[in-house]
């Protein structure tokens, strides 16, 4: 445990590479919102790294460095991208097809730079998303030689773009749902089911195991299950190496981790909340596919029960009626619409409504998250954090959490979580907000 002086964090020197994993909608809204912000041509809005600042000590201090002044994080200069993507197209392509950022305004000023990046061949497999053909794929026997293929990729990738530390975020769709099983216990029966080609070994499991093997940190975007399965975690945690996921919390659910705490606290009850999504890039055809949806599905449901521990309160959350729907809408693109109906009642059980309609922007929500998760994950990983990161939960829709603990998923809670890690970090006071000093004078 780090006592006062904090711990001995290594310094982001040299260049920082960001590997990501599928260069659709979300990956290109990133990588070009970066360049944007490094040109000046823009602001980094949504990210906490870059926009947020962290008090420190008593009020009456009056400490609030930038968290990026605080802790020693790679500067946004110092990236480097790169992606695999089954679908060939050059980051400007893709982002022109995402349709999330004005093509004149945040594409076209930068078009050189996002044509230089041109995704690796994917470790890719139909079956696991169905709705996705490609043609950029890496060929292999076994799943084990494509997992040694993503290795060499790691390595060429560190000598030629002259990197000196790398981490990978997956950025890349919604896989079928798995449930973890025998192959995933171990790191002896993980490699030989990835011998024996065992449908249980997903290809998002293929690039967190060779992220490992290279000691690279691998931050999950989606809620496949990826690195939330025994063997990997023991891979993590034995060669030192951050983890962490599931599910990029950006639009419905971060408002449903916002409300659901409000009820809790006032002690409303709740007897529903239905919500609806339509949205219409390809993240939504892909989870047009029921066996997508169902692993969206789960991520998303979880929350509310964790929130509302209808347990130990039964009159008030024991009878919720809770259901999450997504809908593949073409017109509306990346600018989903997710609409919230919730029923809750108040003293003596006299019923109230309450609705959100939340037109946001896919993308847009979730670059910020890539960015301040790929720089977490090397401060982590520099500061010799390793396995499940749970204080980086803020970012997540269904978090993992070491064996046997339930996930926080209340978004306040999560907060002064990540910022007091980054005190602890740097040896700084606890800010647990009790404040009687303010008060009692001794
Ligand atoms: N945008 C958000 O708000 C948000 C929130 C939470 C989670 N997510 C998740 O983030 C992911 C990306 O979303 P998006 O809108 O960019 O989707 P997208 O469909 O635009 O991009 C995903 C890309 O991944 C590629 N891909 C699929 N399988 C791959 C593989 N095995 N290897 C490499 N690439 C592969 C696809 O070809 C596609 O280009 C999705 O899983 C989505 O569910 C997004």
């Amino acid at each position: 445990m780090a006592g006062e002086a904090g711990r001995d964090i290594a310094p982001a020197k040299g260049k920082l590479g960001v590997m990501l994993v599928g260069l659709g909608a979300v990956s290109t809204t990133f990588i070009a919102g970066v360049e944007n912000v490094r040109r000046g041509r823009g602001l980094p809005i949504g990210s906490l790294s870059q926009m947020g600042t962290i008090r420190l000590g008593k009020r009456t201090e009056k400490r609030s460095p930038k968290i990026k002044e605080f802790v020693p994080l790679a500067d946004l200069q110092d990236l480097v991208f790169v992606a695999w993507d089954p679908i060939p197209d050059d980051a400007y392509t893709a982002a022109v097809k995402a349709g999330v950022l004005e093509r004149h305004e945040h594409l076209e000023p930068i078009k050189d730079f996002l044509q230089g990046i041109k995704p690796l061949p994917a470790a890719f497999d139909q079956y696991y998303v169905k709705r996705l053909q490609g043609t950029n794929v890496k060929r292999g026997k076994t799943k084990r030689e494509l997992a040694e293929q993503l290795r060499e990729d790691i390595r060429s990738f560190r000598k030629s773009a002259g990197v000196s530390r790398v981490v990978i975020v997956w950025c890349a769709s919604t896989e079928v749902f798995i449930t973890p099983g025998p192959a995933h216990q171990s790191l002896a029966t993980f490699e030989k089911a990835m011998e024996q080609n065992d449908p249980a070994i997903a290809p998002s499991m293929l690039y967190a195991y060779a992220a490992l093997m290279e000691s690279v940190p691998f931050a999950n975007g989606a809620p496949n299950l990826t690195v939330d399965v025994p063997a990997l975690q023991d891979l993590a945690e034995e060669r030192k190496i951050p983890i962490g996921g599931k599910d990029f919390k950006t639009g419905q659910t971060m408002m449903k981790t916002v409300l659901a705490p409000a009820f809790k606290a006032r002690m409303l009850g709740l007897a529903g909340w239905y919500s609806t999504n339509i949205l219409g890039n390809r993240d939504g055809e892909v989870l047009d596919d029921p066996e997508s949806f169902k692993t969206k599905e789960e991520s998303k449901l979880g929350v509310l029960e964790y929130i509302l521990q209808p347990d130990q309160y039964p009159e008030l959350y024991g009878n919720v009626f809770h259901k999450v729907r997504i809908n593949y809408y073409p017109p509306r693109g990346d600018n989903k619409e997710g609409w919230d109906n919730i029923d809750i009642f108040g003293w003596l059980g006299y019923p109230m409504q309450i609705k959100v309609d939340f037109l946001c922007r896919d993308s847009i929500l979730a670059a910020p998250i890539v960015l301040d998760l790929a720089l977490f994950f090397d401060l982590a990983q520099r500061a010799r954090l390793s396995g499940i990161q749970e204080w980086l939960s803020f970012y997540f829709k269904s978090p993992q959490t070491a064996p046997g603990l339930y996930p926080e998923h209340d978004l306040f809670i999560q907060h002064t979580k990540l910022k007091n890690t980054l005190r602890w970090l740097m040896g700084e006071e606890q800010i647990t907000h009790l404040g009687i000093e303010y008060y009692e004078k001794a």
